[in-house]
């Protein structure tokens, strides 16, 4: 194997979800966010729909959107079922971490694309933004929870029905180092016929 598929290899492998709290608060440049964010646009995009939108959070603007994740789950959030611990929890989310970019995939008007298709491409664009962040040594926390599946998140960021919330990434700098786990190699997943 050559080279560039070494280095290649090395990012996929070693890169890992590392949670918010983990990371040090350390700040990263906007220009480094904003070369990761240009390898999103790199996914493949069946017929160039070109579905993934990302909406970045840095410095204050990170915090509100941690309260107002925070308050929303609180407004909407049956009393029987609202935990205090988890109202903390989302708003204190960003205060280790750099900036937070939200991903979501916006529901193009080709007829042709199936709507999968659009969700799928936007998850290749987050993907590239997780290799290059491991590239650059960053941490980056996938998150899915909270809110972001929730009727009100699609609301507050003014999605159509048919656009679907892909995922939080919170980004910053961490000290650790987490190895990787898999429970079955990949032999066990393919099938060569
Ligand atoms: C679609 C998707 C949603 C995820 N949502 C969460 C989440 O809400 N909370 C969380 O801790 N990790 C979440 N993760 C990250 C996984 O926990 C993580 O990828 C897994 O533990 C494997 O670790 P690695 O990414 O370090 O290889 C999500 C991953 C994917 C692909």
């Amino acid at each position: 194997m050559n080279t560039t598929y070494k280095t290649l290899e090395e990012i996929i492998s070693n890169r890992r979800t590392i949670k918010s709290a983990l990371m040090n608060g350390k700040l990263i440049d906007d220009d480094v966010i904003k070369q990761l964010l240009s390898l999103a646009n790199w996914a493949p995009t069946h017929a160039h729909t070109e579905p993934w939108r990302l909406i970045v959070y840095n410095n204050q603007s990170k915090k509100d959107f941690c309260n107002a994740h925070a308050e929303m789950y609180k407004q909407f959030t049956p009393e029987d079922g609202f935990a205090q611990a988890i109202y903390e929890k989302l708003q204190q989310m960003a205060d280790n971490a750099s900036h937070i970019i939200v991903i979501y995939s916006k529901r193009g008007d080709n007829p042709k694309v199936p709507a999968l298709e659009e969700i799928v491409a936007t998850s290749i664009a987050m993907q590239n933004i997780l290799l290059g962040a491991a590239a650059l040594d960053l941490a980056v926390y996938l998150s899915t929870g909270g809110m972001m599946h929730k009727q009100p998140m699609k609301d507050y960021f003014k999605l159509t029905n048919d656009d679907v919330m892909i995922a939080i990434l919170y980004v910053g700098y961490t000290d650790e180092h987490k190895a990787g786990k898999r429970l079955s190699g990949i032999e066990t997943k393919v099938e060569w016929r």
